[in-house]
Formats: structure tokens, sequence, C-alpha cells
């Protein structure tokens, strides 16, 4: 069954979303390379590939259902930032905003019964629970850190060993 307008444009801008996501995690992982803080830096690389895999994910889905792709314009992200704390302050206030998008959409597809749609976004729900948790996890750190340089370089160092791996484990579709 091929989805509707409405949840054709719904996911368009959930696409939009997910590669501002890329683009503000961009701008993170340059403010930290510039800092010296190579592990953060390495945090938010990863990040971005996460970001550009769930955009992927919605495309390809938008085509499995008959839709048409429709891009929108991405704003240019926030590039300057107070500190390592600011950082994720705003990246979990971001990912709070992706989340609620992701509910809007899935309240939109029970509105029309489309159980395609909501059976495909509850991986998102899942996976948005993993990266809020991940941010406030962060920042709960960073916060009690301070102004520890020795404790910061610590995290630094473990954030490092982040890598990618598309879908927790999941073969890419
Ligand atoms: Fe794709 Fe971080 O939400």
């Amino acid at each position: 069954m091929k989805i509707s307008a409405t949840i054709q444009s719904l996911i368009n801008e959930q696409i939009n979303l997910e590669l501002a996501s890329a683009h503000l995690y961009m701008a993170m992982a340059s403010y930290f390379l510039e800092a010296e803080l190579r592990g953060f830096g390495n945090f938010f690389i990863v990040q971005v590939q996460e970001e550009n895999y769930h955009a992927m994910k919605h495309f390809h889905f938008l085509h499995e259902v008959g839709g048409r792709l429709q891009l929108r314009t991405i704003e240019a992200p926030i590039d300057k930032f107070e500190n390592p704390r600011h950082v994720f302050q705003i990246a979990l206030e971001h990912e709070e905003k992706v989340t609620k998008a992701i509910y809007h959409l899935i309240d939109a597809a029970l509105q029309e019964k489309d159980f395609a749609t909501y059976t495909f976004l509850e991986w998102f729900v899942k996976e948005q629970i993993e990266e809020e948790n991940l941010m406030r996890t962060i920042l709960r750190k960073l916060e009690m850190i301070g102004d520890n340089t020795s404790a910061l370089f610590f995290l630094n160092e473990e954030l490092s060993k982040r890598s990618y791996e598309p879908s927790n484990g999941e073969k890419e579709e």
C-alpha cells in the first residue's frame, strides 16, 4: 500500500532533520578537533555517520512504500560553543527534538492506520532512547568533571574508542 501525501511529507521532513543532525554534529566535531580534544571529535564524527545512516534508512523506506524524495533546505547549524558542556547540552536538546518528531510521525501513521510506517518507526523509538541517553550521560559526566582537566582528558580518551557500527550491528540496508 502506497503511503499518503501526509506521511510522505513527514518522512521527507524527517530525512531533512536527520541530515541537519549530521550537519550539527559535524560542527561539533570540528569544534573539538580545533580544541585538540580528538576523542570528543571522534565521538561526533561517528555521530555524523549515525545520522547519515538514519537519513538513508528513511530514504530506503520511502522508496519501498512508493514515496517520493523531496529534499529541503538545511540551515547552517550553530558553530560557536562556550565549552564541552554547552556542546552536549545542545546535542541533548537536539536529540529530544528528534524524538518528538518521530513520535509525531508515529501519531500521524496511527491516525491513518498506516501500520507499515508505524512498524518501520519502532526501530527509531528504540534508537532515540539510546541517542538521548548517550548525550545525557556524557553531559552528566562533564558536569561532574567541572574544571578538572585530568578528568576531561580521561573522558576524551574514552570517547576516542567509539567506532561506527551501522544500526548497532544490524546489516546496512
Ligand atoms: Fe538520528 Fe540522533 O537522531
